[in-house]
């Protein structure tokens, strides 16, 4: 039997490519118009950084790592998300000693053993952006403007902001005791992850995929009633600022996200159709510390699921920019005309320009059938008598117009201008 691909992966198809180099290079554009530069970190990292960056009691880290161990008896994990990484690279290379803020952002694959459906893969691509050493309120509304612009600039309608804050490690006390005294009544029934974080975290149980776990959760208490006055207050200026600058946002105080990483401001970018997050983010003030050790740097970002915009703009019908397309194919006849047709095509292609020619030494009538297969703009036929002359009929594959060029660098300058 053939091999294929594993449960829960995907290919991207040559016809396919282009729309992920689209939405790449808008994820690129909204970066580059706030300051924003690329990093790129390992796709796997010790196992360690994910279980402190990201939580040993969340479903992540407890259920959905690929975590192995190398020849040298080191416990690796790939990637689940990037941003335990991106603090990392921050940390290992002093980026967050020199001047503040720091803006970094990523393209990755990330891997969570999940149960593969719609929109859920194993193996998932996100685009992330994250933000250091930025506190105020003010930060997390640029932050969030920017993941909403991202999602606008793809055409994408449908998808609605929601919002909530989960507070500080402080208000969170509180709150930690009115969970553990609600889920307690719910011992029996709750499923047995979710009993080993009754006491160590039981925020966690509110992300539980479990159905019961689920609907146990819905009348849990809510974190909003136990902020603390500064997490509230940093709460209610950041609602005042996304209304100053018109963004409409729905509050969610059940969104408290599956890593353990969050401080305050929570979001996610919710389809409407499809009820998938396109992206989700958030504050996460308490990490560099957690990671570093030392250092007290604030953080704030979001993260993005390529698959998940891809389909959601095919099935929108919307535009993912123009298909690279062939400028020009070179046919030929006989082996002198080969030989001339493949020298042209390299000086025309280091002009800029897009050419392909016969390499399968085909005859004429399957060479122009294959010029029309992949939409070339223009072809030329090189035989005996053109080699000699230096001179070709260039024509219009869209409407059939010709005329006298010579067959030289000259002949980029014709085509680019179209
Ligand atoms: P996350 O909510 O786990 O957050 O993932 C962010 C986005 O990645 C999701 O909203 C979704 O679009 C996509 N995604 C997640 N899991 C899958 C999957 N199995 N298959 C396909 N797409 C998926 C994070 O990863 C955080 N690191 C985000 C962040 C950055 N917070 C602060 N900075």
């Amino acid at each position: 039997m053939a091999v294929k691909a594993p449960r829960g992966t995907h290919d991207v198809l040559p016809s396919d490519s282009y729309k992920w180099r689209y939405v790449e290079e808008t994820a690129d554009r909204i970066c580059r118009s706030a300051g924003y530069k690329e990093i790129r970190f390992p796709t796997f990292e010790e196992t360690e950084l994910f279980q402190r960056g990201v939580g040993d009691t969340t479903d992540i880290v407890q259920k959905e790592m690929y975590t192995f161990t190398d020849k040298g008896e080191r416990s690796l994990t790939l990637r689940p998300e990037g941003t335990a990484s991106a603090v990392r690279l921050c940390v290992e290379n002093g980026l967050l000693t020199g001047a503040l803020p720091v803006k970094a952002y990523y393209k990755i694959t990330a891997f969570r053993y999940e149960k593969p459906q719609q929109g859920r893969y194993r193996e998932f691509n996100q685009f992330g952006m994250e933000l250091y050493g930025a506190s105020a309120p003010t930060a997390d509304a640029e932050m969030i403007s920017l993941a909403e612009d991202f999602i606008k600039s793809l055409g994408i309608k449908g998808a609605k902001l929601r919002i909530n804050s989960i507070g500080c490690p402080e208000c969170r006390k509180g709150y930690h005791k009115a969970l553990q005294e609600y889920f307690s009544q719910y011992k029996e029934e709750l499923c047995e992850t979710c009993n080993t974080r009754l006491e160590r975290n039981p925020m966690r149980i509110l992300d539980c995929k479990s159905p019961i776990c689920k609907n146990i959760t819905k009348n849990a208490p809510i974190i909003t009633d136990f902020l603390c006055d500064d997490c509230r207050a940093h709460y209610e200026e950041l609602k005042a600022l996304l209304d100053n600058c018109g963004t409409t946002y729905e509050e969610d105080p059940g969104i408290v996200r599956g890593l353990d990483y969050y401080t305050r401001t929570v979001f996610e970018l919710i389809h409407d159709k499809t009820g998938l997050a396109l992206l989700a983010g958030g504050r996460y003030d308490g990490l560099v510390k957690e990671i570093d050790g030392k250092m007290d740097v604030p953080g704030i970002g979001f993260a993005s699921g390529l698959e998940r915009l891809v389909s959601v703009m095919e099935e929108e019908g919307l535009s993912f920019g123009e298909e690279p397309t062939t400028d020009l194919y070179i046919a030929s006849i006989g082996e002198n005309a080969l030989r001339f047709s493949s020298a042209l095509a390299r000086k025309l292609r280091n002009c800029g320009i897009n050419v392909e020619t016969d390499i399968m030494a085909r005859s004429l009538k399957a060479q122009m059938k294959y010029a029309d297969k992949i939409a070339a703009k223009y072809s030329v036929v090189i035989g005996d008598s053109e080699t000699e002359n230096g001179e070709a009929e260039l024509k219009n594959m869209l409407n059939g117009e010709r005329s006298k060029v010579k067959l030289d660098e000259s002949l980029a300058i014709i085509i680019r201008k179209g």
